[in-house]
């Protein structure tokens, strides 16, 4: 009787490990952004207006820049949901009608809540641009619900060092932890809603399941290399530029790199997920409202300066 109960304890657990199959494999877009840089952009585009409660992924280079060269995105407004930069290389300085300012070097992260509007200049750091150098950053825009949509903005500014850094025993899968948990280490960074950002590191021959609560939506960005995906019997592999959507069935994600001949890269790769929130969604440009008339009236003020102006200098 004991056994029995344990085989059934075993079964169930086994069942609760399901890791979730790869429902799509998305090429990122060459596209041009605010002053005229390029990004490679996973969505919004015509295979994937958002991915609830996200609204946007960009990927910026990477990409040398020559000395005075670098571009970024000048003055321009925001409502109604979160930006959050993430800089892998190169240097920005971030300005914001609320008198906040920052730099942003390789790890550090911004992560702005618009709220009820603010408006914000981001643009290579005057020395980086001065000297030119190799940049590559990410922005990801997170949908606010709709009771926090006109909150006060926020701006949080968090510098690599403060960023967790976990590891497997064996030192193959690495991750820093931006937002949410993984390999026992928690992220410093406060999100409205719930919401994981993790970048993973693996090298050849290395895998991992990486737990994921049930009603998370979730994706997967390779940055550089080649992974595995999904679960042993079902993988589909995805490479450099391409976003992997998973289905919400099961409570984990499996990835992984092969060790061959031919391939001795590591794996570099975003995950994030994120509760959906299930509103309709109004966007333009800029504002991200639940309602036309939100969005017109966000355009409004606008226009008539309520989101104020930049005076820092
Ligand atoms: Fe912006």
């Amino acid at each position: 009787m004991t056994t029995k109960i344990e085989d059934k304890h075993l079964n169930n657990k086994q069942e609760q490990c399901h890791s979730r199959t790869v429902s799509r494999i998305i090429n990122s877009l060459e596209t041009t952004e605010g002053g005229g840089f390029v990004v490679h952009r996973s969505f919004p585009t015509n295979a994937l207006l958002d991915f609830d409660p996200f609204l946007l992924l960009d990927e910026m280079g990477p990409k040398y820049w020559k000395p005075g060269a670098a571009k970024g995105a000048p003055d321009h407004p925001h409502r109604g949901f979160e930006t959050v930069t993430y800089m892998l290389e190169g240097k920005f300085e971030h300005k914001d009608s609320r008198g906040n300012s920052g730099k942003l070097g390789p790890g550090d992260v911004q992560w702005m809540t618009a709220g009820a509007g603010v408006i914000h200049s981001e643009m290579p750091e005057k020395d980086f641009m001065h000297r030119g150098g190799k940049l590559h950053a990410f922005q990801l825009w997170v949908n606010l619900p709709q009771r926090d949509k006109m909150i006060k903005p926020r701006y949080q500014d968090v510098p690599s060092a403060k960023i967790p850094l976990a590891q497997t025993e064996d030192g193959k899968v690495k991750v820093k932890v931006i937002a949410g948990e993984a390999l026992g280490s928690s992220a410093v960074i406060d999100t409205r809603a719930p919401i994981f950002y993790l970048h993973f590191t693996l090298q050849p021959g290395s895998k991992l399941i990486q737990p994921i609560p049930k009603e998370y939506n979730t994706f997967a960005y390779v940055i550089n290399g080649e992974g595995l995906f999904g679960p042993a019997e079902k993988q589909k592999i995805a490479k450099t530029g391409q976003m992997v959507v998973f289905d919400k069935e099961g409570e984990g994600v499996a990835f992984s790199v092969a060790a061959t001949s031919t391939n001795k890269s590591a794996l570099d790769m975003l995950l994030i997920g994120g509760v959906p929130l299930n509103e309709p969604v109004a966007r333009y440009g800029p504002f991200v409202m639940n309602t036309n008339e939100e969005v017109l009236r966000a355009a409004k003020d606008y226009r008539n300066g309520k989101m104020g102006e930049i005076t820092i200098q």
